[in-house]
């Protein structure tokens, strides 16, 4: 079976990033690089990482129009990322010409294309936060119109909370692979994330990634965090 565990490297440098990366290489199956170490540390560190041959998730959400999109994720094809993020909301068009952008590239570089995951609703969103910009304020309604959209855009993958995956796997086509963050295993602090499933709960319910952060990072001995919740799911 491959390690489904994405730890997030959400650390304020690319020195902490490295030394946590090393440190977790073996108990996990990628690594997420999002928006705060990529604006410090650069195309660098994905490079750094991937030198180390661990799978890279550049999680920088994009979100623009489609010519300026594709050309950003043709860079990150380039850099060799196997996962990227974009906002659904961005609408057909603009995923289309992501996941274009990636396939072409890739061809280019004689490489596999990166997975272009959508991304819905954020979890920080509530059905206030979907009124105010004007959008249905039912969330669920709202992820699944998204959902639904980004699969007829080409995408194949999407990023979600655990509690949605149930729900879209209702109707999802079984190719589609989900990536979720919110996981808890009970045995940390408590902190920000109010929806959460452990990570046997979250793959049960058909997940197939699990994105981990805190749990693993901010664990006293982060290595031991991440294969006692690799034992867990195994
Ligand atoms: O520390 P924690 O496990 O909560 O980290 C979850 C990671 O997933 C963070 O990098 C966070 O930005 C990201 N994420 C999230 N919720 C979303 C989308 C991404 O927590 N809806």
């Amino acid at each position: 079976m491959r390690n489904p565990i994405i730890a997030a490297l959400d650390v304020p440098t690319a020195e902490q990033a490295l030394k946590l990366a090393s440190e977790i290489a073996s108990a996990v199956g990628a690594f997420k690089i999002g928006s705060e170490l990529f604006t410090v540390a650069g195309p660098d560190i994905v490079k750094q990482i991937r030198a180390t041959g661990a799978l890279v998730f550049l999680d920088l959400k994009f979100h623009d129009i489609p010519n300026t999109v594709a050309k950003a994720v043709a860079a990150a094809t380039r850099l060799d990322v196997q996962m990227l993020t974009i906002h659904t909301s961005g609408g057909l068009e603009m995923m289309r010409a992501a996941d274009a952008a990636a396939q072409q590239t890739a061809t280019q570089s004689g490489r596999n294309a990166p997975l272009v995951l959508g991304v819905t609703v954020l979890t920080s969103s509530d059905s206030h936060t979907l009124a105010e910009i004007g959008c249905q304020p039912n969330v669920g309604a709202q992820v699944e119109r998204l959902a639904n959209l980004a699969v007829k855009a080409g995408l194949r993958g999407l990023v979600c909370s655990p509690l949605e995956i149930a729900d879209l796997r209702q109707f999802l086509p079984s190719h589609i692979q989900l990536v979720t963050p919110g996981i808890r295993t009970g045995a940390e602090k408590a902190d920000d994330q109010k929806r959460t499933l452990t990570p046997r709960e979250a793959i049960n319910a058909g997940a197939s990634w699990l994105v981990i952060g805190r749990p693993i990072y901010a664990a006293e001995n982060p290595r031991a965090a991440a294969e006692s919740i690799l034992a867990s799911i195994s």
